[in-house]
């Protein structure tokens, strides 16, 4: 029986390439605020939640597993990257098995919602382990501009499908599995359709103060202004998922403690973060300021890829305490949260002075629409791209020898 059940797994594994093949002819479906809140309010229906996801999350799994086989051979091989690669396979298949399964059974439903606990645990050490990936490759090999720009495009990409499958999971297996969130019941799924912006901050705030005492036995404190342009004296709240906007103010906040402290040191008042929160008509945006020496203008882009941090690389497989600083992940991936819904996180320093992050997100549930990965023509060109020779002059290191210019009288 065992012998059987392991020939029909690698049979079914074996025709993954195909079902990838047809799936990613598909392009993913963006959903808005609000198509994610109707479908776990009033209009909820598990059947149609059901039939929505078994289509959808195959083509988005398969979008990006078509983008992951473009990487560099060298990457793709590492053990970290076959892992992970073998997880999305994993996954594609067990969804699969529901394509031909009746919508209108509840043992059928049941099974499903037990189906993806699986697969979002399997996939929950995807940053980590593709990390690690990136480490192994960066220390044999070292990575030319092109294929340091390529990675930055791909995991932009892939972190991205990645919040979005999550993001999917989390609001079927949230909504239908009976139980209502005893802490926040108002919430719809991982939503909050009245996100008070103000506790999200607090939170976000003691977390990274508590990790930065654990590390420096010190930390600033915050400062917090708030400006609510639509209703006057009202604490701002915007429809948003709590957990996503945590992820990015605890990174900003790491990342501007850290800053402070080491620029002022472990000892007397230190300069407090500022945040200021400010509501618009379109915008919600909130800065995290801080006096912590900033960075040179020329590094700030670089603060935003995959491949640079100037904290000590962790530990690989330590998983036991949370860094202050590690693999460099911080702020690009707080920035795909931000863009995953139309939003934005942009850093301006001030060498010598400090730091302004600043998020922003849509003031309006109508305008957040999730933006999503597509594999297609112009995406395999932007794989296949070579980086020619620069089309600006590059300065000379040596000082310019003039005398050799000198017209002959
Ligand atoms: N507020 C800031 N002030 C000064 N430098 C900063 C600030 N924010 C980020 N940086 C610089 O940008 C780098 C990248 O930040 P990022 O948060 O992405 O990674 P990290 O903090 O090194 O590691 P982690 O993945 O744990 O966040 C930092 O190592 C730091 O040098
Ligand atoms: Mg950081």
């Amino acid at each position: 029986m065992k012998f059987v059940r392991f020939i029909m797994r690698n049979a079914a594994l074996a025709s993954a390439p195909k079902h990838i093949e047809h799936f990613s002819k598909f392009s993913p479906s963006p959903l808005s605020m609000k198509q994610f809140l109707d479908f776990g309010s009033i209009n909820a229906c598990e059947k149609t939640s059901f039939v929505f996801l078994r289509q959808e999350l195959p083509v988005r799994l398969s979008n990006i597993m078509k983008e992951i086989n473009l990487l560099p051979d060298k990457l793709l091989s590492t053990p970290s990257v076959q892992t992970v690669c073998s997880w999305y396979v994993q996954s594609l298949m067990e969804i699969l098995e529901f394509l031909d399964k009746n919508p209108d059974d509840h043992y059928v439903l049941g099974e499903f919602v037990d189906t993806l606990f699986t697969i979002r645990n399997r996939h929950n050490d995807v940053v980590r382990t593709m990390a690690e990936g990136l480490i192994e490759y960066k220390e044999a090999f070292a990575p030319d501009r092109t294929t340091n720009q390529n990675i930055q495009y791909f995991l932009d990409r892939f972190y991205t499908s990645r919040i979005s499958i999550r993001m999917l999971i989390n609001q079927h297996t949230l909504i239908f599995n009976g139980n209502t969130n005893p802490v926040h019941p108002s919430t719809i799924g991982s939503i909050d359709p009245q996100c008070r912006v103000e506790d999200v901050v607090q939170d976000a705030f003691l977390c990274a103060k508590k990790v930065c005492d654990q590390h420096y036995h010190h930390s600033p404190d915050l400062q917090m202004q708030e400006m609510n342009n639509k209703k006057r004296n009202h604490p701002v709240s915007i429809v948003y998922v709590p957990s996503h906007l945590y992820h990015m103010l605890f990174e900003l906040f790491k990342n501007a403690m850290r800053a402070t402290v080491e620029t002022h040191g472990g000892r007397g008042r230190l300069p407090p973060v500022r945040v200021m929160v400010s509501l618009g008509g379109e915008d919600m945006s909130i800065k995290v300021s801080d006096r912590g020496g900033g960075v040179p203008f020329r590094k700030t882009e670089n603060l935003f890829s995959y491949m640079y941090s100037t904290a000590p690389t962790p530990q690989l497989r330590d998983h036991s305490q949370v860094p202050l600083a590690g693999f460099g992940y911080g702020l690009p991936i707080s920035r795909l949260y931000a863009r995953y819904f139309q939003g934005d996180l942009q850093l301006f320093s001030m060498e010598g002075h400090g730091t302004d992050a600043v998020i922003f997100l849509k003031a309006l549930s109508t305008d957040s629409i999730e933006r999503l990965p597509v594999y297609n023509k112009t995406a395999l060109r932007n794989y296949t791209v070579s980086h020619e020779a620069d089309d600006w002059c590059v300065p000379s290191k040596e000082p310019l020898d003039l005398s050799t210019f000198k017209v002959a009288k």
